[in-house]
């Protein structure tokens, strides 16, 4: 089956997830556009659900697709966000932010009674780090930042290299919010807590993309079926 077949199947599971009446958390990617799409499908067979998109890529899609939606103010209580990773581990935590969306998606899914984890097999890992971890900063003091958020690295155990992620004409990646994303190459996440705390420490860093507590549940799409982790 293609990664894409793979992708919505998962996303087709965690849409039996979804009942009338919920408020709904909406991720951002390829895997999380399949649920919107489907999700959309069902809306317009009469479904009525509100959502929360965690990026402008998700509302301009959940929009189109005629999905009624809201803001976190409005609902900051959710029942379900269902959205895709770049990592998950057995332990259901997560490497996010490949997209760049990776501040919203932490907000929504804090806001969330349940998170479900919608992927292919590809994502699944033993260590989390052989993705390049995205750190989201202020364009402000971005030097300084990019050596603290070093450190940081350094006093949680771990090492490798920083990089500031470009968009396709070659500027600085700016995300929703108008920040930076700094990808640390890391091989490894020996520490996930430890470095999530260094990180948390540094001025000027406003998110990264290590969600740690915050999945509840994943559904993983092999070529053998359906697996599930977690609620
Ligand atoms: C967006 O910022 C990301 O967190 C995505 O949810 C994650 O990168 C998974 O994307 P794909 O489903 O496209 O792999």
């Amino acid at each position: 089956m293609s990664a894409e077949a793979l992708k919505r199947e998962a996303a087709a599971r965690a849409l039996a997830l979804v009942e009338p009446g919920m408020r709904l958390g909406l991720g951002t990617g390829s895997t999380a556009k399949h649920f919107v799409a489907l999700l959309g499908e069902k809306v317009r067979a009469g479904l009525d659900v509100v959502g929360v998109p965690t990026s402008e890529a998700t509302r301009a899609q959940a929009e189109a697709e005629g999905i009624r939606l809201a803001t976190l103010d409005e609902f900051p209580g959710l029942d379900l966000t269902v959205d895709g990773a770049d990592e998950l581990d057995d332990a259901l935590n997560l490497v996010k932010g490949g997209g760049g969306a990776l501040l919203r998606e932490k907000i929504v899914a804090a806001a969330s009674r349940r998170m479900i984890v919608i992927a292919d097999a590809s994502k699944r890992v033993p260590t989390l780090g052989a993705f390049p971890l995205p750190i989201e900063v202020v364009p402000f003091g971005l030097e300084a930042t990019r050596r603290a958020v070093e450190r940081a690295i350094a006093v949680a155990g771990a090492s490798g290299t920083l990089g500031l992620r470009n968009a396709t004409d070659n500027t600085p990646y700016l995300t929703d919010g108008g920040h930076f994303i700094l990808d640390a190459r890391l091989g490894r996440i020996e520490a996930p807590d430890a470095l999530a705390a260094a990180l948390a420490t540094v001025p000027g860093v406003v998110e990264h993309g290590l969600f740690l507590g915050l999945a509840t549940g994943a559904v993983i799409a092999t070529d053998d079926g359906l697996v599930t982790l977690g609620d």
